[in-house]
């Protein structure tokens, strides 16, 4: 069986526990399980220096190699392009992106540094699979150094329509660098259909049968793989964790309230201050449960060196506590904002202890919170999954009650509904989608992936064989 080289911006620090974060939650669950490489950064920054070669790990069945990056690096590449313009415009907030073209030349310069230390690991039949929009040039720069290997991309963050996408000024530049890999998964049909549209719409390229692609000369596969969570192991840590003295100290601290609880990195895309404005609706027109429900906002920080993020930081932080003051009495705090990470231990039994999963974001590529939240239930008194239908989840999770985010009564109106149903619908809807979150876990998203790319990667090779030579 070939190896598996996984390439990717963030990696879970080997030994540092969990990240906040689906791609390195998602992908330490599919290593885990297949073992492989895992190239990525070390998160931490070689200063004015250049960062010297990578240091090697092994954990488990995977060997890290981690590299540091200099501090222009992560300004250009990292806080730069990659977080002010590639996932602003992913997330449909032309508003808040800031494009430099220095930060663009930074970021080819990142991955064209990242290509140069992968390509010596790399082994004749490895199979290549590079994640996420740090990372897209990799496989044109895998390429002009005359690696021949199967080399697959998958986007963790949704693809824009042609009217956002073509905002970028290297629209063309990033296009080309998809059009290297062999195949290019999205979290959506509506991703990969956005994606043939932007080759489409001015001739760059065509969208042919079966899901490939032809663009720059190259043919391509498009798939649609949408991520999913070790459904299992993640159902059975949540039953574990109920029964720790940690989750019976944070019970016993909800008694007699109904838990509402929101879990997002704090990002602009996550909708929060729109939820916590909602919650703020929910309590003044349904005054029963004044006193009784309680919004867990867990919301690690993120990203902090990006501006657009230090106001969110700020704005959130405002938010909680104008509505806490507002509503609070002396003995109920309507909203607990914790702005920190927390391990997935505790995560799975914070989940199971809420009635209300409330995952809202403005715009997300799938959401993992959404599925863990289901995974994490009583089966015999599962809590209610108030979804946004502008997640990825939405399209998979067909028991939640979905909403539109900028709608404040209707998600208002959502966590009252969830909060009064009965356990036989609350049971009914969440069979639903355990049952699908069962077949469609982690395991099958990555053997998916990696079997398109053994195929999509040999039916081109055979039909470059047929094509007669220039
Ligand atoms: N997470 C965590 N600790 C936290 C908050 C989040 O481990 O304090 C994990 C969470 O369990 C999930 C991931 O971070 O696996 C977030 O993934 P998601 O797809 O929801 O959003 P992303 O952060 O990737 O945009
Ligand atoms: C999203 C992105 C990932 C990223 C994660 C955490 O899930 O798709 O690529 O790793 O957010 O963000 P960070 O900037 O901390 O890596």
């Amino acid at each position: 069986m070939s190896r598996l080289v996984v390439v990717s911006n963030r990696v879970p620090a080997a030994g540092k526990g969990q990240q906040a974060g689906g791609l390195a939650v998602a992908l330490l669950a599919a290593l885990q399980k297949n073992g492989g490489l895992w190239l990525g950064w070390s998160g931490k920054s070689s200063g004015a220096h250049e960062p010297g070669p990578p240091e090697f790990r092994q954990e488990g069945k995977i060997a890290y190699a981690l590299t540091d990056l200099s501090r222009k690096d992560i300004d250009e590449y990292y806080a730069g392009f990659a977080n002010s313009v590639l996932w602003p415009l992913c997330h449909y907030r032309l508003d808040l992106t800031d494009y430099a073209r220095k930060d663009m030349a930074g970021y080819f310069r990142v991955n064209r540094f990242f290509a140069h230390q992968l390509a010596p690991m790399i082994e004749p039949d490895d199979l290549v699979w590079v994640h996420d929009y740090h990372m897209i040039p990799m496989a044109a720069e895998l390429r002009q150094m005359g690696v021949k290997n199967r080399l697959g991309f998958f986007l963790h963050i949704p693809w824009p329509p042609p009217d956002v996408f073509f905002a970028l000024p290297v629209h063309e530049t990033i296009l080309r660098g998809l059009a290297s890999y062999d195949v290019v998964g999205f979290q959506t049909q509506f991703d990969a259909d956005n994606f043939a549209h932007c080759l489409v719409r001015e001739g760059i390229g065509k969208a042919l049968s079966d899901g490939w692609c032809e663009a720059y000369g190259r043919r391509f596969r498009v798939g649609v793989f949408p991520i999913g969570i070790d459904t299992a192991a993640f159902a059975a840590q949540a039953k574990k964790a109920i029964r720790t003295s940690e989750l019976d100290r944070i019970a016993k601290s909800f008694v007699d309230r109904d838990l509402i609880v929101g879990v997002d990195r704090l990002d602009y895309s996550k909708g929060i201050p729109q939820r916590i404005e909602a919650f703020e609706r929910f309590i003044d027109t349904n005054p029963a449960y004044r006193g009784r429900a309680t919004l867990l906002q867990i919301t690690p920080k993120s990203r902090s060196d990006v501006l657009n993020y230090a106001q969110i930081q700020r704005e959130v932080a405002e938010l909680a506590g104008r509505v806490n003051g507002a509503l609070g009495s002396l003995d109920w705090v309507p909203i607990r904002y914790v702005n920190r990470s927390i391990s997935q231990s505790v995560l799975a039994g914070i989940y199971r202890l809420g009635r209300v999963g409330l995952v809202t974001p403005m715009r997300d590529g799938m959401n993992l919170v959404a599925k863990e939240y289901v995974a994490a239930q009583d089966p015999e008194n599962p809590g209610v999954l108030v979804l946004s239908r502008f997640a990825g989840a939405a399209r998979e999770m067909n028991g939640a009650l979905l909403v539109n985010p900028y709608d404040l009564d209707a998600v208002s109106n959502a966590i009252a509904q969830a909060l009064s149903m009965s356990l036989e619908s609350r049971k009914e809807r969440w069979q639903r989608m355990m049952t699908h979150l069962l077949e469609h876990d982690i395991s099958r998203w990555c053997g998916d992936f990696l079997d398109a790319l053994g195929a999509g990667a040999e039916a081109r090779r055979q039909a470059e064989d047929r094509r007669p030579a220039a």
